[in-house]
Parts: structure tokens; C-alpha cells; sequence
């Protein structure tokens, strides 16, 4: 067993059709990359140990991670708001959640998120962000302000500057992103190096 399959043995998916949608993108590259099973698994773990119950995901993709995250917010019959502009997959994206029998918990924003980000307000408990990489440092302050005192702030794909895989060019986005996070004195942050990487941000008094 190599490292990636030895990790993944462990993985318990929260839903039988986490691995049906596993199994279907390995097979296509008309998609972008959902994340890693042990990011989705992460993500569930923040939701559980937060007892979050509003959740905003930037970036929704054909629906994988947006599963992961309403699988645990329905422990506490909380809300996952999620935002993509795709259009090709956004059909694809309902499908999913509605055999994922999650609709009840998730509510689905087509739009470009530098439109419908502006639009929102409240305080969440955690803003999980992996839409466009531009998009990261140009909506961190409305992210941070939407974000609830001990509120998580969790970005995905920080490490491309160093481990873009296919996708270069990126990285600066991602680099200006993690220097604005680290020097805010209001957040206690980390990098974990998880797939191409998560800045996890606990949101300070
Ligand atoms: C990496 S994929 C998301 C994968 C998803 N989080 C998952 O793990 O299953 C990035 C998504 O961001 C969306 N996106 C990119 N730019 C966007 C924008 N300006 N507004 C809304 N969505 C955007 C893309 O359409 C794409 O579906």
C-alpha cells in the first residue's frame, strides 16, 4: 500500500455517494479537482467540533466537499450556503445534492462570488473558500467580517507556490493570501499541508 492509499483506508465517507463521485472524477478531466477525501473528512471534523451550524463554502465545484461539509451540519440541522458561477456543472452540482438526499441542509447560490459574497451578511461559523484563487485575497476582508468571533476561516490550495501540481501560475494568488492571513494580528492561523494545502484560521476577540 503506498502513503495516499494506506490514509485512505482509514476514510469512513460520510455518504455512499462521496466515493460514487470519487470514482466518476477519476475518470473525467472535464471537472476541476474536488478535494482530497482527508480534506473532506477535516472539513466534517471542524463542522463537529465547532457544533457549527452556518457554513458558507466559496466554490461548490459538482458538489463533493459541499456533501462532506452538510453530512455534519446536520447534527445540528444547521445550513451549508454554497456559491459557484459554473454553468456546465451547475446542473451536475443539484444532482448530486439532491441524491445526497442534503437538501434540507444546503442552500445552492449560482453566481459569481464577488457578486453574491457583498450580498451576504451575519456571522458564520465557518467560511470554507476554494473558488477562483484571485478571488482570495480580492474577498478576504468581507470574509473575515462575515466570519463570527471563534469562527473558522479555512482556504484551500495555499501551498501552490511550492506544490502547484498542474495548476502554476496560481501560486501568487495563494502567497498574497497567506501573507495578508499571517500578518493579521486578529486571526491565529496555520498552514497544514494537505493536499496543495489549507490555511485554517481561527477568527481571535
Ligand atoms: C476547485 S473547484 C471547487 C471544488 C469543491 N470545493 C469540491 O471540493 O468539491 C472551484 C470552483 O470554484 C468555482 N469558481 C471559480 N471562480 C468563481 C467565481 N468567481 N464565483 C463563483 N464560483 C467560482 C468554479 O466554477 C469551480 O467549480
Amino acid at each position: 500500500m503506498d502513503y495516499f492509499e494506506y490514509l485512505r483506508h482509514f476514510i469512513q465517507r460520510d455518504s455512499a455517494l462521496l466515493t460514487e463521485i470519487e470514482n466518476e472524477s477519476e475518470l473525467r478531466d472535464d471537472i476541476q479537482p474536488s478535494v482530497e477525501p482527508e480534506l473532506g473528512k477535516f472539513l466534517g471534523l471542524m463542522v463537529r467540533l465547532t457544533k457549527a451550524d452556518k457554513i458558507l463554502e466559496i466554490g461548490s465545484g459538482i458538489g463533493y466537499s459541499t456533501i462532506w461539509l452538510a453530512e455534519a451540519v446536520k447534527i445540528t440541522d444547521g445550513k451549508v450556503i454554497t456559491i459557484d458561477n459554473h454553468e456546465r456543472t451547475h446542473k451536475e452540482l443539484l444532482r448530486n445534492i439532491s441524491n445526497a438526499g442534503l437538501g434540507k441542509w444546503i442552500e445552492i447560490k449560482h453566481g459569481n462570488a464577488e457578486d453574491i459574497v457583498p450580498s451576504l451578511s451575519g456571522s458564520w461559523d465557518i467560511i470554507f473558500q476554494d473558488s477562483g484563487k484571485y478571488l482570495y485575497p480580492l474577498l478576504y476582508e468581507q470574509i473575515f467580517s462575515l466570519t463570527r468571533t471563534g469562527g473558522l476561516i479555512i482556504a484551500d490550495d495555499t501551498l501552490f507556490k511550492v506544490n502547484p501540481g498542474v495548476r502554476k501560475g496560481l501560486g501568487n494568488y495563494m502567497d498574497e493570501y497567506n501573507k495578508i492571513v499571517f500578518a493579521d494580528s486578529r486571526l491565529y492561523s496555520t498552514i497544514l499541508p494537505v493536499g496543495h494545502g489549507i490555511t485554517v484560521s481561527l477568527k481571535l476577540e
